[in-house]
C-alpha cells in the first residue's frame, strides 16, 4: 500500500477552481517532484498535504490514516519554504531546536538531536551564527535541519532553492538528494526548473493548469511525455507540421521532404496533418551518421557552447534546433551551409493530444 495517497483532491478558491482530481501515491521512502509553470497548482496541493489547506472534496492518507480533519501540527510533518523563513532573532541552534522544545524533549535529548541534525548539513560549526550572518545556502540547509529534527513522517520542500544562485543551486539539490535517501523520509519537492526535477527525483508529476498531466520516472517523462504540455515543458522539443502522404506505408512530408514514420499512420487519411516532435539531441551533421532518417535545410545559427554545440537549422520553413558533442576534429557547421541531419525514426514521436 502507498505511505502517502492523494485521493480525487480538489481545491477551489471561491468559484476558482485551481486543483481537479488530483490522484497520486507515493510510496514511503519515495522522492516525488511536482514540475509545472507558475500558478498551475503545485504549492496549493503541498499546503494540503501540510494541512494549511482544506481540501474541497477528496481524501489525503498517510500511513493509512485519513489527514483531512487533522490540524497541521498534529501531521508530524515538516516543510521548507522557497524564502528563508528562519526565526531572525534565533541562533541556528535554537531554530533547529525550536519543534523539539515544542514537543517537550529533554534537554539533554535535544542537544543531541540537534547537532545530529547540523553535521548532517555539515554546519556543526555554526550553531550560535544567527541567520542575518549566514548565506542563503547556508539558511536553506538550516531550515531543512529544522524541517527534519522532529522526525517527520513526509517531508514538503516547496520550491528551496530558487532563492539561490545556479552553482549552490545543484550542488544543494544533490545534498538534499543524499540526505532524503539516507534518512529514507517520503519526500515531495516543488519545482518549476525540469532539469531540477528529472535530476533527483524518483518520479515526477508534470502539473498543468490544476491538474497531473503525466506521473512517471524522470525517463520516461523526457522520452514519452504523454501530452504536447508535457513534451513541450520537459525538456526542448522541436515539433514539425507534417502532412500525411501514404497512411499505410507510414510516410508523410514535412514542406517538400518525404519521409517515413516507425509509429503507425494507418488510421488516418491521405491528406491529414499532424505533429512530430523530436528532441534537440536526437540528431546528428556527422559523415556516415547513423540513422534512417534525414532532413536537409540550411543552418541558420550555430553556438558554440563548449562540450555542446547547439545548431538550428531551417527546414522547410520550420525551425529545427538541435545538439551535438563538440568534437575537436570537426569544425561546426556556419550559417547559411546547406546540411543533412540524420536521425532514427524511432526517434519521432506523433503528438496525439
Ligand atoms: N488563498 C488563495 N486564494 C485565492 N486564490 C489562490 C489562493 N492561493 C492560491 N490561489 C490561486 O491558485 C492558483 C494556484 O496557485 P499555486 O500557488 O498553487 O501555484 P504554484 O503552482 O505554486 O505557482 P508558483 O510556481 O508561482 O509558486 C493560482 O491561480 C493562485 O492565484
Ligand atoms: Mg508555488
Amino acid at each position: 500500500m502507498s505511505f502517502l495517497a492523494l485521493s480525487n483532491i480538489q481545491k477551489s478558491f471561491g468559484s476558482n477552481r485551481v486543483v481537479h482530481n488530483f490522484d497520486m501515491e507515493i510510496e514511503k521512502g519515495e522522492f516525488v517532484s511536482f514540475l509545472g509553470p507558475s500558478g498551475c497548482g503545485k504549492t496549493t496541493v503541498l499546503r494540503m498535504i501540510a494541512g494549511f489547506e482544506n481540501p474541497s472534496a477528496g481524501t489525503i492518507t498517510i500511513a493509512g490514516r485519513n489527514q483531512n480533519d487533522l490540524k497541521p501540527n498534529q501531521r508530524n510533518i515538516g516543510m521548507v519554504f522557497q524564502a528563508y523563513a528562519l526565526f531572525p532573532n534565533m541562533n541556528v541552534f535554537d531554530n533547529v531546536a525550536f519543534g523539539l522544545k515544542i514537543a517537550g524533549l529533554a534537554k539533554a535529548e535535544i542537544q543531541t538531536r540537534v547537532m545530529e541534525m547540523l553535521k548532517l548539513i555539515k554546519l556543526g560549526h555554526l550553531a550560535e551564527r544567527y541567520p542575518y550572518q549566514m548565506s542563503g545556502g547556508q539558511q536553506q540547509r538550516v531550515a531543512l535541519a529544522r524541517a527534519l529534527a522532529p522526525k517527520p513522517q513526509v517531508l514538503l520542500l516547496d520550491e528551496p532553492l530558487s532563492a539561490l544562485d545556479a552553482k549552490i543551486r545543484v550542488s544543494l539539490r544533490e545534498e538534499i538528494r543524499l540526505i532524503q535517501q539516507t534518512l529514507g523520509i517520503t519526500t515531495v519537492f516543488v519545482t518549476h526548473d525540469q532539469e531540477e526535477a528529472l535530476s533527483i527525483s524518483d518520479r515526477i508529476v508534470v502539473m498543468n493548469a490544476g491538474r497531473a498531466d503525466q506521473i512517471g520516472t524522470p525517463f520516461e517523462i523526457y522520452n514519452r511525455p504523454a501530452t504536447r504540455f508535457v513534451a513541450s515543458f520537459v525538456g526542448t522539443l522541436n515539433v514539425l507540421a507534417a502532412t500525411v502522404v501514404d497512411p499505410a506505408a507510414g510516410t508523410v512530408t514535412i514542406g517538400d521532404q518525404t519521409i517515413t514514420l516507425r509509429e503507425s499512420i494507418a488510421t488516418m487519411a491521405k491528406g491529414d496533418h499532424l505533429h512530430l516532435a523530436l528532441r534537440p539531441e536526437a540528431g546528428s551533421l556527422a559523415e556516415g551518421a547513423r540513422g534512417d532518417t534525414a532532413l536537409v535545410g540550411a543552418v541558420t545559427s550555430s553556438h558554440f557552447l563548449g562540450s555542446v554545440i547547439r545548431t538550428r537549422l531551417d527546414v522547410a520553413g520550420t525551425v529545427i534546433s538541435f545538439d551535438t558533442f563538440n568534437d575537436p576534429n570537426t569544425k561546426p557547421p556556419a550559417v547559411g551551409d546547406h546540411v543533412t541531419l540524420r536521425f532514427a525514426a524511432n526517434d519521432l514521436l506523433i503528438i496525439r493530444d
